[in-house]
């Protein structure tokens, strides 16, 4: 399959790689086509690695990863182009987080919106899954605890595209627990929230979330 990453940071440069060792072809897109870390993201990933501008990888994608920074996520969907997203799967990674009173961040957006809805309201003919949001990039492919398999949450409006997203992540070795339509993105980006202040208090970021039934 031919996967189009939006942002060149720790999480697309992880989950790019993830989908070339699972056999996909990846086209990682940045704000230039020339952009350093992407480039040496491709020369290190290999043969199927290739970069471009978001709206390249974009338009390469059968499937979309959106992994920028959170709050920039809506200025990078526009310059990709919408429409070039109609009728894609578009998995969001991204926490809208404010840094600007430094460590721990705030959500920026919170309570009756959060950045999943907004994401979906400017793609309305995508299929918005948010996923991989509420654990580092250290453990999202293949995680290794010793309490076994940790759970990826997910949320999204279209069921087939949850579907194939929840396929995905059982490769990438998560059990997986649908919460609803997009708009749970407010609990999952909270819960992102969860994952970072328990972290900071702790010291220890090797750390995912597992629903025990
Ligand atoms: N880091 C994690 O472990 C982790 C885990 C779960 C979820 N997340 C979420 O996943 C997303 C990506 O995280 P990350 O740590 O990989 O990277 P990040 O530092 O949050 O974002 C890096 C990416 O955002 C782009 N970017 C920054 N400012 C921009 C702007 N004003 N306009 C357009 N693009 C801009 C950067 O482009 P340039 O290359 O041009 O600078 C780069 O591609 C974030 O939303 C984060 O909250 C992160």
């Amino acid at each position: 399959m031919k996967i189009g990453v939006l942002g060149t940071g720790d999480v697309g440069s992880v989950l790019g790689k993830s989908f070339v060792v699972l056999g996909h072809e990846v086209k990682m897109g940045a704000r230039s086509a020339t952009n350093e870390k992407a480039l040496a993201w491709a020369k290190a990933t290999g043969s199927k690695a290739s970069v471009g501008t978001f709206a390249d990888a974009a338009a390469f994608g059968e499937i979309i990863v959106l992994a920028t920074l959170g709050v920039a996520a809506e200025s990078v969907l526009q310059s990709a182009g919408p429409e070039t997203f109609r009728g894609k799967i578009l998995i969001d990674t991204t926490n809208p987080l404010d840094f600007s009173g430094g460590v721990p961040p705030k959500l920026a957006i919170a309570g009756n919106d959060s950045g999943g809805e907004r994401v979906q309201r400017m793609l309305p003919g995508a299929h918005v899954v948010k996923a991989f949001n509420t654990v580092g990039n250290a453990l999202m492919f293949r995680p290794q605890l010793p309490g076994g398999p940790p759970d990826m949450f997910i949320a999204g409006n279209n069921e087939d595209a949850k579907q194939q997203v929840g396929a995905i992540l059982t490769d990438f070795g998560w059990g997986v627990v649908d919460v609803g339509g997009i708009e749970s993105s407010r609990y999952l980006e909270a819960m992102c929230m969860v994952w970072v202040l328990s972290a900071v208090r702790s010291g220890a970021w090797n750390q995912a979330f597992k629903l025990l039934r």
